[in-house]
């Protein structure tokens, strides 16, 4: 399967780097907007989480359409995953499961102070506040996660894999998710 290829490479290539993906979605227009973010860990089968703000314009996004492209290139292997599914935010509100409690809650508890500050910093995309910036201190790993945190949970289901370091021609294969059981396809390229 499409994840087992995405776990070799993640044992092979443990640079912080090759956890890098980018994310696409899609705005109240329709408009694409994509950026970088960082593969936190795996919650299901099919589903990867990243952590954000919830005050970030691809949250509002996710909410008003879940449907998310992830591109994640392993530059070192020369392979690439497009991830396409449905993404659901773990904001800590709501009616929220225990089981979606407990995974918000283990993936702050692993986050760095670095990352962890950040969900302190004042609203993203406001005019510059420099001294309110500065004086954000990290909320600790200990306490309850603050509401501007949430995790995204990406649940996968198709996956376009390029694998380039293949010979004579690349290798490109369509997995597709159809009633729970996973479908693999090798395509031209
Ligand atoms: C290397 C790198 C990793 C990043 N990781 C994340 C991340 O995991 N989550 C996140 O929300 N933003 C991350 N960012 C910042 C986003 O790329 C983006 O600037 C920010 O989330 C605002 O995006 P938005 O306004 O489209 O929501 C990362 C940026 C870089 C350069």
């Amino acid at each position: 399967m499409w994840r087992q290829g995405i776990e070799q490479l993640l044992r092979e290539y443990s640079s912080v780097t090759a956890r890098f993906m980018v994310l696409a979605t899609a705005d109240a227009a329709g408009l694409p907007h994509a950026r970088t973010v960082v593969f936190r860990d795996w919650v299901d089968t099919n589903a990867f989480a990243i952590v954000s703000d919830v005050r970030h314009d691809k949250i509002t996004q996710l909410t008003n359409n879940a449907r998310f492209e992830a591109c994640w290139y392993f530059g070192e292997a020369r392979r690439q995953y497009r991830l396409g599914g449905t993404a659901r935010i773990l904001d800590g509100q709501g009616n929220a499961t225990p089981e979606d409690q407990a995974c918000r809650t283990r993936i702050w508890q692993g986050l760095s102070e670095a990352t962890r500050a950040q969900y302190a910093w004042p609203t993203p995309r406001e005019p510059l506040e420099p001294a309110a910036l500065e004086a954000a201190t990290a909320p600790p790993a200990e306490q309850a996660a603050p509401s501007t945190f949430c995790v995204v949970v990406c649940d996968v289901d198709h996956v376009d894999e390029l694998q380039l370091d293949a010979s004579p021609v690349p290798n490109r294969y369509e997995h597709r998710r159809i009633d729970g059981d996973w479908t693999r396809t090798a395509l031209n390229p």
